[in-house]
This record gives C-alpha cells, structure tokens and sequence, in this order.
C-alpha cells in the first residue's frame, strides 16, 4: 500500500536532516528576518510557520512573540509535539494544509522551511502568495524556499537512492514527469522490527518545479518588494545574473517578499 507523503518519512526525517549544516541555514533565515524588520524585535513580531515538519526551524522561533506552526501530516507534528511537551513557552499547533487554512488572526512573518514550496503545483501558486498576503499585517513578511529546477530536474531527476542503516533500510526512488513538470519520489522504508524482520511501507510525494522568475512574477502581483539569495551561503544576487554555467546551477533559493505599509 502506498500512504500519503510524511506519513512513513516521519519516524526517520529527523535522522537525515537534523544536521548542522540545515541548521546553519535556518539560522541564516531567521537572521535575514529579522534584518528585514529592523526597527522591531523578535519579540514583537508574531510568526504563522507553514509545513512546520518536526519542527527543526519552529524551535528556534521561541523568541518571537508568538509562533503558530501549521503542517498537513499529523505524523511530522507528533514528533514535534513530543519535543515541546516539556516547554513552557509553547508553539500553537495545528494540522491543517495550508490552503485550507481560515484564521482571521493576522501575522508578521509567514514562513515556509525546507521545499515546502515544491509541495505546490504550478497553478497553486498564485493561491499560496494570495494567502500568505492576506495573513500578513501590513509591513509583514512571506519568506520561502525552493528546490531550483536545477536540483529537481538535474540532480534528483530519475535518480534512485538507497541507503541501509543498523535498524532500518531506505529506498528514494525518484521519476521526472515532463509534462506535469514535477519529480514523484517514492520512499519506501524498511524497518527492523523486535523479531528481527522489516516491515516495509511506502509513501509517494510530488515537488513541483518552480522557474525563480515565474515565482518572482506571481509573487510581485501580491507583495511590494522582494529580496531572493541563492544556496546556503545566502550570498545576495542579481536576478538578471542566474544562469547555468561551469559554477554550476544553485541548488536552492531563498525569498523574502515585502507587503507595504
Ligand atoms: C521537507 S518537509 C519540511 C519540514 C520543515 N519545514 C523542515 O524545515 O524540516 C515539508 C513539510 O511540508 C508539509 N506540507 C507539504 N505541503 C503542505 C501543505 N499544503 N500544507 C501544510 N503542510 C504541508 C509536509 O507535511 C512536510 O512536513
């Protein structure tokens, strides 16, 4: 049986991205953000986290005035709920998928982490920054990222990934779908049970691929201004510069769109 995307992952995201190097980035984001809000503090200033996962960025959002951290699979929020049971200062929690979500609270930051935004067809994207902009006080802050179609097209493509582990096995398999212009990963897990056998599960995701200037295009008919870094080293650069040559194709952008006072 196949299940739904972040069903299966759950048990095991934390294993493959709770590292120092993804770390190294959320912390570059919150810094950016804060940058953009200069005359304010943390402390001030209420964040809605979309695609919370495990929860690796909401963690270090503690310090703002509120966080509310929203993800479609009850799975990765479990996880999640274990490591803030002990908190006092706790995120607000709720699954939900974004595009269904209804709040009339309004926020200062809308944040999505780690390809959240993959997880978005083509013609949803105009609803994702419709949303975003309607949550956001004015002067707020809708700050995303994206796999580029570099890494979805070049890097994952058709490619399989396996990988065996002391107490579990994996198996990434990755098909490029040309007119749907997206990547389907099947991620098929084994894990080794108290008897000594594996219990197999599956699970099916689908990253859409996002041209930067597309998304830049959308994204100006909702907000006022953007800024966009490339890869982890959040080096700042101009759009009309990106291009693939022998430096290579960056892996990843990050976006930072402005609503106006
Ligand atoms: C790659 S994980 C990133 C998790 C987390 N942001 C991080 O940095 O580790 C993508 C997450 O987005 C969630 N997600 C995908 N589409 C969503 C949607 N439409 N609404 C809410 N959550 C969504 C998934 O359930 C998953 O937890």
């Amino acid at each position: 049986m196949i299940q739904d995307r972040y069903t299966v992952l759950a048990s095991v995201y934390d294993f493959f991205f709770n590292d120092d190097y993804t770390d190294r980035i959320y912390k570059s984001q919150k810094k950016e953000l804060l940058n953009l809000f200069s005359d304010r503090k943390a402390s001030e200033l209420d964040v809605l986290e979309v695609g919370c996962g495990t929860g690796r960025m909401t963690l270090k959002l503690l310090d703002f005035k509120s966080v509310t951290a929203i993800d479609a699979s009850s799975e990765m929020l479990s996880v999640l709920e274990t490591k803030i049971r002990k908190l006092e200062n706790k995120p607000f929690l709720l699954q939900t998928d974004f595009l269904e979500l209804e709040f009339t609270k309004k926020f200062d930051i809308v944040i999505m982490c780690l390809d959240v935004f993959n997880y978005f067809s083509r013609d949803e994207v105009q609803k994702v920054f419709e949303k975003a902009q309607l949550l956001l006080n004015d002067g707020g802050v809708f700050a995303f990222d994206f796999s580029s179609e570099y890494k979805l097209r070049d890097e994952l493509g058709d490619n399989t990934i396996a990988q065996d582990f002391d107490d579990f096995a994996f198996i990434w398999e990755n098909s490029l779908n040309e007119e749907l212009q997206c990547v389907n990963f099947d991620f098929t897990l084994f894990e080794r049970q108290d008897n000594g056998l594996y219990r197999k599960s599956t699970e099916r995701h689908r990253q859409y691929i996002h041209k930067l200037s597309d998304v830049i295009a959308e994204g100006r008919l909702f907000f006022d201004s953007y800024t966009v870094y490339k890869d982890y080293i959040l080096e700042s650069f101009d759009l009309d510069k990106i291009h693939c040559d022998e430096d290579g194709c960056p892996d990843r952008y990050y976006v930072y769109f402005k609503k106006g006072k």
